[in-house]
């Protein structure tokens, strides 16, 4: 177990320590309260019951009533402090953790995995802050109780200390034995429920697949073994268990009968001893449990929270690989050329353990005019997506350097370059909102003219306007009320809303027939500034107008020109060409 991570998550007390110390004032108090009641009644039987005098009757059962009072105001007191702290350090890791996972950049998330993350932040800061409120309840009371059983057995019969010491260890030992060799059984149950709820999350996300398969039966099958393992993994812990709890109580009885036993046979030889003491006794050994079983529940959640905290300080840790410049190179967004350049760049993923990977890209060399629009080409793999992902600083460059009117990307300020450089990614991902709301998400509060044009270049404001709320109607999460096609065209207005003036379409009309394909570039053209277009496309069809071609394979560029030109130079592009000439000859596009 890691001390660093229990300190560390104390130190976001700081300012509110005193609480913690209220805390600790209440189950002392709490404690003695108790610890009073035993004692109170050996009174009430000895000087009122034995005695005979009623009025000391009556008045150790006010005390013990009062003691038992104060002893719930004290639970109920501290029980409050105690969920305070555990909410409390739950939403400090929980925001720390979202606005730490807000600047991370792409490779950051690659290895995280944004499962992973959710983990993170869910799941594990849950454990945390369970595991916060049982210390502050309960940690504090434990040696309290052991210290003032004790103290007290000692004090009412001092000949049963050996007794107490001997029932103590062996409770502990049945405690060793819990945590040694029962509590891991149960964390091996609840990695078995992470892979139940991870299969049942896949395969309910995937259902119209696993429909569209006729793969019920694999499925199902799929999901009998993880809840068979889940099923045996349950059964174990809770079987021994079964002997744990028995045990205990036959140590406890077995203390019992032999403090009546001493203390009964002291009492019967008039040495002293007598029966209410020798009650009080045998309550204060049932009191030794309490710290026992308290341990047994603290101390594993005690650990996974551990396990917990060490995987979100992980994160808040990161170092986000993308570092913003530390003094940003005067840049003017409103003034870009969109002239961008890639000088010798070659580039790898980070595997996850942080080193660098193979390249994907090398020697990469491309000067893209402003003005210019660029079609890139390439076999899947062959590292289109990675290229553009340089240019807003996704990825930052392993060699080289990638620069826009002159200026490094890495010196110009993130908000700047993001802001002229518009990406329209692959996968696009939609928001749930309005459709409104999905358009204006990189522009909010834009004019409703700026909105129609954003819309009306996407090709998006003809269907947009075909449904009853237009606008305002509500786009679902990640926009799966919408066809595919329609989600890459508000994709796309939500890019150009921001404006962009050199602007990235990443297969983001490959969902699109070819003439809304063709529709929406030109009136990109028309109706936004955009000054540099860069064009990823499988088909030939999306890119036949560009100004040049790019044909990459294997992380490299291996042909550059114009449609024509590369009819009749490159023998990939011929290859394309060929693959796809039905597509071609019906744009009309054929050299
Ligand atoms: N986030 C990532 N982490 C590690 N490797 C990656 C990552 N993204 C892509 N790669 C690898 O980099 C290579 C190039 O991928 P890239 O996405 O750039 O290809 P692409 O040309 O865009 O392909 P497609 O046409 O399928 O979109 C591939 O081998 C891929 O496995
Ligand atoms: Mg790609």
């Amino acid at each position: 177990m890691n001390l660093q991570n229990y300190i560390r998550l104390w130190s976001y007390f700081a300012g509110h320590k005193i609480w913690i110390g209220i805390s600790i004032l209440l189950s002392l108090v709490l404690t003695i309260m108790m610890l009073a009641i035993p004692t109170l009644s050996a009174n009430l039987i000895n000087d009122g019951i034995t005695a005979g005098d009623t009025s000391v009757v009556i008045q150790y059962g006010e005390w013990m009533l009062l003691a038992a009072i104060i002893c719930g105001l004290a639970f109920v007191a501290n029980t409050a402090i105690a969920v305070w702290a555990g909410e409390y350090a739950a939403h400090h890791l929980r925001v720390a953790g979202y606005a730490k996972i807000q600047t991370f950049s792409h490779g950051n998330i690659d290895r995280f995995r944004s499962s992973d993350l959710l983990i993170r932040l869910t799941t594990d800061v849950l454990t945390v802050k369970n595991a916060t409120i049982q210390l502050v309840l309960t940690f504090p009371i434990v040696p309290f109780f052991l210290i003032g059983t004790i103290v007290l057995i000692y004090h009412t019969m001092p000949t049963l200390l050996g007794i107490t010491f001997g029932i103590l260890i062996a409770l502990f030992l049945l405690l060793i034995v819990y945590l040694l060799i029962v509590q891991p059984k149960y964390l091996i149950k609840d990695e078995r429920i992470d892979a139940v709820n991870h299969t049942l999350r896949e395969a309910l996300a995937g259902i119209r697949v696993v429909k569209a398969f006729v793969n019920q039966e694999y499925e199902k099958q799929r999901f009998r073994s993880v809840a068979e393992d889940l099923r045996v993994s349950a059964t174990v812990p809770q079987y021994m268990l079964a002997y744990i709890t028995p045990a205990n109580t036959l140590i406890l009885f077995l203390g019992i009968t032999a403090i009546y036993y001493t203390g009964g046979m002291q009492a019967i030889a008039g040495t002293g001893m007598n029966i209410g003491d020798v009650t009080a006794a045998a309550q204060y050994l049932i009191f030794i449990l309490i710290p026992v079983y308290l341990l047994s529940i603290i101390l594993p959640l005690v650990s996974s929270a551990d396990a917990s905290l060490n995987r979100i300080f992980e994160v808040l840790d990161a170092d986000p690989e993308i570092h913003p410049p530390e003094r940003p190179a005067p840049f003017d967004v409103a003034q870009a050329k969109g002239r961008v350049v890639f000088d010798h760049v070659s580039f790898g993923y980070r595997l996850p353990d942080g080193t660098a990977a193979k390249p994907v890209l090398t020697g990469i060399n491309l000067e893209i005019d402003p003005g210019e629009t660029v079609g890139i080409l390439g076999s899947t793999g062959s590292g289109k997506t990675t290229l553009v992902s340089l240019i807003p600083r996704f990825y930052d460059v392993t060699e080289g350097k990638v620069t826009i009117d002159g200026t490094d990307v890495r010196e110009i300020a993130l908000d700047s370059l993001r802001t002229v450089v518009g990406v329209c990614q692959q996968e696009p991902v939609l928001f749930s909102g309005t459709v409104r709301d999905t358009v204006a998400y990189g522009a909010p509060g834009m004019s409703d003219d700026a909105m129609h044009a954003a819309a009306q270049a996407a090709d998006a404001e003809a269907f947009v306007e075909s449904i009853p709320d237009q606008y305002n109607s509500r786009v679902a999460r990640r926009g799966e009320n919408f066809s595919g096609g329609q989600r890459q065209r508000l994709a796309i207005a939500r890019t150009l809303a921001r404006r962009p003036k050199i602007l990235i379409l990443d297969d983001s009309t490959s969902a699109c027939d070819v003439v809304t394909e063709a529709g929406i570039q030109d009136a990109i053209g028309e109706l936004m500034q955009v000054t540099t277009r860069i064009i990823i496309a499988q088909r030939i069809s999306s890119v036949i107008t560009a100004d040049r071609i790019l044909i990459m394979d294997g992380g490299q560029i291996i042909a550059s020109g114009t449609h024509a030109e590369l009819l009749r130079t490159s023998p990939d592009y011929q290859e394309i060409y060929a693959s796809q000439l039905g597509g071609i000859a019906g744009a009309g596009g054929v050299a």
